[in-house]
């Protein structure tokens, strides 16, 4: 390539979006998950994608090759349930491996935490964040459809056994089904060193949950400064007087501590005060579709072009395309309903 046409790509390739660099790609590796949480999976029969319309690891690996090239330096694995997926843990393993990713975390259920501890720590995943609605093992079975509390918490301990760190557990409170045990799940974060997140309902797609049981964020943390003590903030500084590490440490979710806790209670509170202008990532379907906003339905397409022989600086350039097309704000408030199913992006 000419330089004069580096130079002009280089202009173009530049993964900055007003005060924030989109150096974040979370990646859902398949569509498919072992438990079926009524606020994530469609009502009715699970639609289950056929193999051609995933993308392949290579295809993936590819993906990511590019995306570090212009910036992306954090990845996190997510599903269905991403060790769902056959080889998973060797092609995580692989993409750690690519120059310019310094995280590789994942986001799972859990239940295949324990059988699956060594080979997470050896793959140079970093950390996990794991669902965990309940404490009470017959209402996992309601919210999920599955027995599978104790094999969960079994893999819970595990990776705090294996140091993995911080150990996130994120919990959607919805009223009626698990709002009493805001208190129990927000406890967890005296004696142990999780962060125990609690993250309001979206309303995507065709989910078992009406809006009605949706539980926002101040309620919650209203509940727990009455009945365990004071939150007090882990951080004052704002987003944009923080660097790109501290801002991937950051997250979407607000952080606090209990005096003299082990862990933190973070909130994430799309709904009631919403993070969008703090975003900095971009989301890869398991269909190779990059998703600019998890809450509004634009997809663009990078796998049809790739089979079709993209290069390399083609992918860039889609990838670009995608963060310019970060909404100001999600459509979560709006008329527009978000009709793609949570389950299939992977939150
Ligand atoms: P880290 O901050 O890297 O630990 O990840 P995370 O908290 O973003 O990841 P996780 O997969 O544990 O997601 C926790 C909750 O945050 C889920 O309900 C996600 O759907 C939600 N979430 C994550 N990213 C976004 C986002 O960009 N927008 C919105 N609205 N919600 C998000
Ligand atoms: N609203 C909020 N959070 C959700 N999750 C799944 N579906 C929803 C929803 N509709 C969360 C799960 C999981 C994370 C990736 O996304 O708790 O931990």
């Amino acid at each position: 390539m000419t330089s004069q046409r580096q130079n002009t790509l280089d202009n173009r390739l530049d993964n900055r979006l007003d005060n924030r660099v989109i150096n974040y790609l979370r990646i859902s590796v398949t569509d498919r998950c072992n438990l079926a949480c009524r606020y994530c999976v469609p009502k009715g029969i699970l639609p289950s994608l056929s193999h051609d319309k995933i993308a392949r690891y290579e295809e993936i690996h590819k993906i990511v090759m590019c995306a570090s090239q212009i910036g992306i330096s954090k990845l996190r694995i997510t599903g269905g349930e991403p060790l769902m997926r056959k080889g998973v843990l060797p092609f995580i393993e692989s993409l750690s491996h690519i120059q310019g990713i310094n995280e590789i975390s994942i986001t799972t259920n859990g239940v295949l935490l324990e059988s699956n501890i060594d080979k997470i720590v050896e793959s140079g995943i970093n950390r996990v964040n794991i669902s965990l609605d309940t404490l009470k093992p017959e209402r996992f079975k309601f919210i999920s459809g599955k027995d599978h509390f104790k094999t969960v918490w079994r893999g819970i301990m595990a990776a705090l056994d294996r140091g993995l760190s911080p150990i996130k557990l994120n919990a959607v409170i919805l009223r009626g089904i698990n709002d009493d045990e805001i208190e129990a799940l927000a406890s967890l974060s005296l004696t142990y060193p999780f962060h125990v997140r609690f993250i309001e309902y979206m309303p995507m797609g065709n989910s078992d949950v009406d809006i009605s049981q949706q539980v926002l964020i101040p309620e919650i943390k209203d509940r727990i400064e009455q009945s365990i003590g004071e939150l007090q903030p882990v951080t004052n500084k704002s987003f944009e007087s923080i660097n790109t590490i501290q801002q991937n440490e950051a997250g979407p979710a607000r952080r606090y501590k209990i005096a003299g806790a082990l862990g933190e209670i973070g909130f994430i509170s799309p709904v009631s005060s919403h993070f969008c202008n703090q975003c900095n990532r971009l989301r890869l379907t398991s269909t190779g579709k990059l998703r600019p906003c998890l809450l509004n339905n634009r997809e663009i397409d990078l796998l049809t072009p790739m089979r079709q022989g993209a290069s390399d600086d083609d992918i860039k350039e889609i990838f670009i395309l995608a963060v310019r097309s970060k909404p100001a704000s999600h459509q979560l408030n709006s008329p527009n309903i978000v009709d793609t199913q949570m389950s299939t992006i992977g939150g």
